[in-house]
């Protein structure tokens, strides 16, 4: 019932724009088909600039009254909408397990960890508090003068989201914002969007005033500059590659920018290692959702003596994984979100055959879905040892010692994660304090749960710091007010 409103009859979906599901005046359309057996998911609107135009005003003039709300009030609305999202784990795990080809497991999952992060950036705002700072801590300054420092929001903020979360990726720019006193431009990615619309669908039957979310779809190729450089947007929020990422950062001034992009996080393991829990946590961390994880375990680096060993287990496990359709068994490996998808992992494989790499298993494609790959003796002229093949295709590249992993890990253009499996706290120091990376996990696979943790990029892999915290500093500003005392 809820979700009546957001889309017509014959599946085309609306945009929430100032409170009202709209649709766009030039009828101009975008067909959602789903990835996993190319069946019509829906159709969203393809704005036109002036309705982004609209969009974008309504949101300025929204933001003048909801800033004023207190943040007690304004967490209640997040708090009714975590509720609302719990009453709808599965509609929208549904219809997300068809647009953008997730296991029900992982989508309901999603849906779940997503009313926990709105609950907690909630209680995670009503705990912020200002400080006073005194004067007389500065050399020739007395106790006449404090300042006082309460957070500000930024104002319009424009958040765009990837498909391979879309609605947890959304959600994790939507809540910080709000309960900032921001009010959001959602643009979520084409495909993806209508798991998207339905969250948006969420906040505003939690009493979320009209204007303070609204929604634009429409290709990024046609849309994103113009969104990205618009002049009443006052902050942006993007992941999503790195390509894309780099495009907005070159494109617009002074804006500030928080962004999560590409990763090729290595799972570097020592010669200590308890190889059942290291291949554990490789298995899982490099092949769920097919490896369309920003924090997917990329590329293995592992010390030469215990390379056999490790190669033998992992192929043990990769031979056990589930490769199939999503809407009808539980499944790992799932069809790639596209074509172009697909084939870009294909042309790392041949890359890694071509040059001589150990294909240990898989390799091989039918349609949209590669099946779980594992190349052993990978050498740094591969593609596959530099780039992100967003699929499921892991290389492990043996080194002979920890400097020479640190070595090629920082070799990378990237630095979102890595992981370091050992029993010597010694050397998982020695190690983490070297990498140039955002987070680096000892003994467990690289992830960005839980979502209080900072969770950053560095390098290509990033611009500022997510987490619920951080995420709404983020998106706040200090404001300084000093008191100047005449007489003390
Ligand atoms: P993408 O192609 O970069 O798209 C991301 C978003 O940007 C989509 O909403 C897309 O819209 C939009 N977009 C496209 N062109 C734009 C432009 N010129 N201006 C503004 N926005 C534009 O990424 P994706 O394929 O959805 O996601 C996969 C990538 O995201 C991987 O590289 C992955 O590592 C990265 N990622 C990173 C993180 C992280 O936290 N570090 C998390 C998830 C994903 P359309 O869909 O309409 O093109
Ligand atoms: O790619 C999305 C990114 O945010 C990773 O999240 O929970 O899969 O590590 P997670």
């Amino acid at each position: 019932m809820m979700f009546q409103e957001l889309c017509c009859e014959n599946k085309n979906y609306r945009n929430l724009i100032n409170g009202k599901w709209q649709e766009t005046s030039s009828g101009k359309l975008i067909e959602i088909k789903s990835p996993v057996d190319d069946s019509l998911v829906g159709r969203i609107q393809s704005m036109s600039t002036e309705e982004v135009d609209f969009a974008i005003e309504n949101a300025k003039e929204a933001q003048k009254s909801w800033k004023k709300v207190p943040v007690s009030e304004r967490a209640k609305v997040l708090y009714r909408a975590a509720d609302l999202l719990e009453e709808e784990v599965e509609e929208i795990a549904k219809i997300m397990m068809r647009e953008v080809a997730k296991d029900k497991k992982s989508a309901e999952s999603e849906v779940r960890r997503t009313a926990d992060y709105i609950r907690f950036t909630a209680d995670a705002a009503k705990g912020m508090e200002g400080e006073s700072i005194p004067a007389d801590n500065f050399p020739g300054f007395n106790k006449s003068k404090i300042s006082v420092v309460t957070r500000e929001p930024l104002g319009v903020v424009l958040a765009i989201s990837p498909f391979n979360y879309p609605v947890n990726l959304s959600a994790s720019k939507i809540a910080p914002a709000i309960v900032a006193g921001n009010s959001v431009v959602l643009k979520p990615a084409t495909q993806g969007a209508i798991s998207a619309l339905y969250l948006a669908r969420v906040f505003q039957e939690a009493g979320l005033p009209g204007g303070v979310l609204n929604t634009i779809t429409g290709r990024g190729s046609e849309i994103g500059d113009y969104c990205v450089t618009h002049e009443n947007i006052d902050f942006i929020n993007f992941t999503g590659s790195t390509e894309i990422g780099r495009r907005i950062s070159s494109i617009t001034t002074m804006k500030p920018l928080l962004m999560e992009l590409g990763g090729k996080d290595a799972a570097i393991v020592l010669e200590d290692a308890d190889l059942d829990l290291t291949v554990k946590n490789i298995i899982s961390g490099a092949y769920s959702y097919s490896g369309q994880r920003c924090t997917a375990v990329k590329r293995i680096l592992v010390i030469d003596k215990i390379a056999d060993k490790l190669a033998e287990k992992l192929k043990e496990a990769v031979t056990k994984l589930k490769v199939g359709n999503p809407l009808k068994d539980q499944v790992e490996v799932v069809p790639l979100i596209d074509t172009k998808a697909a084939d870009f992992v294909e042309g790392l494989i041949k890359d890694a055959k071509d040059k001589g790499a150990t294909l240990l298993y898989g390799g091989n494609r039918e349609g949209n879905i590669i099946y779980p790959t594992l190349f052993d003796n990978v050498n740094l002229d591969m593609r596959l040892a530099w780039e992100e093949p967003f699929g499921p295709v892991l290389p492990i590249i043996r080194v002979k010692d920890k400097d020479e992993a640190i070595e090629i890990a920082n070799k990378s253009e990237y630095g979102l994660q890595s992981s370091v499996f050992t029993k010597d706290i010694n050397a998982a120091f020695y190690i983490a304090d070297k990498l140039e990376v955002g987070t680096v996990q000892v003994n467990n696979k690289t992830e960005r749960g839980p979502d209080h943790f900072p969770f950053l990029g560095v390098k290509s892999s990033g611009i500022g710091t997510q987490g619920i915290r951080y995420s709404i500093e983020a998106m706040s500003r200090p404001k300084a007010t000093v008191i100047n005392i005449e007489q003390i």
